[in-house]
């Protein structure tokens, strides 16, 4: 008896070594085969953070979040992960998405209604950085080369916010962040309640900007930072110091959240279709209409780094997983990519051998434009059937989202489709697919788990 449980016990630990090993050899096999620029991180489940929840069907009551599309006159984001990977691989001799940061459909921005010490302030929501703020009523508007311009050039929002209601961090400090595009904010730091989805973090460390070099989109006036407290940027002192020696981690929005017991470690995200709603749910899944809860899937989350520039406080990140491949018109491709989960990107980027295949799919088939970095076919085309397959869970990507009819090229009156080339990589799960499934971004176990939400 005794024998058998030793075996019994010896049989199990084999197979949960050679389990980890498989996954770690993926994982060396991911890091030896990162684009220029890119690196990645694998975080672990932290026990300051741990969820108590295992299954969303047991979690607690989320608080909610209503996020309003942005539709500027521009129509780009610059936030998306799209726009930044093609300013960053350009800036490392790459070329991969050289071509898509010239199309004018790659990004959708979503508006949070906030409250700042209680006063109404519309944020950016951005879950590629952590550092929450809001301009200063008095903040000194530049451009890129560092000149003082007109506030009304940086296009902000409505702003109103002039202080924080516990006052300045102590020793005084300023956060200092540039972001993909060349974007600069920074101000002094302190302490204020931030609200959002009804729920509310007091103390928490927040910044004033008072200088910007911002191209921004009339709506919001600040954003929140969704990220992990690694990605924060604050530094010592009022001054121009940000060298890395300076540095001082501080607990970002969604980290107080859950160490201040309000929620658990678990954010999720819901865009519909037609993108006139979305939806934030702290601290649980969102109640989204047409959820699969049958067919709920959990993957490990990689994040996706931007190897710094020297000299600045570059910092960005993304939310990563390894699909098992993709299905499309009864053929399976089930090469093991990473791809990048992002609300603010509006198409998928996919290897460029499968987008070509995926757009040769179509009746009548894609062709491609270079002038957009994306496909365009007949606007009542006949889409094929495509799933991302998500441990062995189809996602069927609806019909609907295979063709964007609200952008068509002038010229030949075609329709883009919903599957782009990614270059050189990484890949990009955007709202073409988010649209058809409910996101959620469980930190505390470090994993991404999906929900399909195809018919809605
Ligand atoms: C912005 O705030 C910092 C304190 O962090 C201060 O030293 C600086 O003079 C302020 N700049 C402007 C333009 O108000
Ligand atoms: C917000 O929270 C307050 C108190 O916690 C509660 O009374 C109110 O119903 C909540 N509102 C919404 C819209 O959930
Ligand atoms: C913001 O408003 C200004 C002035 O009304 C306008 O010129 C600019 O194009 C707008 N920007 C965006 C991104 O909508
Ligand atoms: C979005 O979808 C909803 C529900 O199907 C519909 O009521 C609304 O008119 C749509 N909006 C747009 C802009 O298509
Ligand atoms: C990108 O655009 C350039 C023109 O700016 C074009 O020559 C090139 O072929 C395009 N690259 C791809 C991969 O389509």
């Amino acid at each position: 008896m005794v024998i058998f449980l030793l075996w019994w016990a010896s049989a199990c630990c084999i197979f949960t070594l050679v389990d980890a090993r498989a996954t770690s050899h993926l994982y060396r096999e991911l890091l030896n085969n990162a684009p220029p620029g890119i690196t990645y991180t694998f975080p672990r489940g932290s026990n300051a953070l741990m969820s108590v929840k295992t299954t969303t069907t047991t979690s607690s009551k989320p608080y909610i979040q209503k996020l309003q599309p942005i539709h500027s006159a521009a129509r780009t984001n610059k936030r998306s992960v799209a726009a930044i990977l093609g300013t960053h691989q350009r800036s490392v001799g790459g070329t991969g998405y050289t071509n898509v940061s010239t199309t004018n459909a790659y990004g959708t921005q979503y508006a949070t209604d906030s409250f700042w010490d209680g006063s109404k302030v519309k944020l950016l929501l951005d879950t590629g950085s952590s550092d929450t703020w809001a301009v200063a009523k008095s903040f000194q508007c530049i451009n890129y080369a560092g000149g003082y311009i007109p506030q009304e050039s940086c296009s902000f929002g409505p702003y109103s916010v002039e202080k924080f209601q516990y006052g300045r961090t102590e020793p005084a400090s300023h956060m200092y962040i540039q972001y993909g595009d060349g974007e600069t904010v920074s101000g002094p730091m302190g302490f204020s309640d931030i609200t959002v989805g009804n729920l509310t973090v007091s103390r928490q460390q927040v910044c004033l900007a008072n200088s910007t070099y911002w191209l921004g989109n009339n709506v919001t006036s600040g954003l929140l930072g969704m990220a992990f407290p690694a990605l924060t940027n604050a530094f010592l002192g009022d001054g121009t110091d940000h060298e890395l020696g300076s540095a001082i981690q501080y607990s970002p929005f969604f980290t107080s959240l859950v160490d201040q017991g309000k929620i658990d470690p678990i954010f999720s995200l819901a865009i519909d279709r037609n993108s006139s709603t979305g939806m934030l749910a702290l601290g649980g899944i969102a109640p989204a209409t047409g959820l699969d809860e049958t067919r709920e899937v959990s993957m490990d989350m990689i994040i996706t780094n931007l190897i710094g520039i020297p000299a600045t406080s570059y910092a960005y990140s993304f939310y990563t997983v390894i699909p098992d491949g993709w299905y499309y018109d009864h053929s399976t491709s089930t090469k093991k990519i990473p791809y990048i989960v992002d609300s603010g990107t509006t198409l998928c980027y996919l290897p460029p051998n499968l987008a070509e295949a995926i757009n040769a799919a179509y009746s009548p088939p894609g062709v491609y434009m270079w002038m957009y970095g994306a496909y365009f076919t007949d606007c009542n085309a006949l889409s094929p059937l495509v799933a991302v397959i998500l441990n062995g869970v189809k996602f069927w990507i609806n019909p609907q989202d295979m063709i964007y009819r609200n952008m068509v090229d002038p010229i030949s009156g075609l329709c883009m489709t919903g599957i782009a080339s990614g270059g050189a990589g990484p890949y990009i799960l955007g709202d073409v697919f988010m649209q058809n499934a409910l996101s959620i971004f469980d930190i505390g176990q470090a994993k991404m788990r999906f929900i399909p939400r195809d018919k809605y």
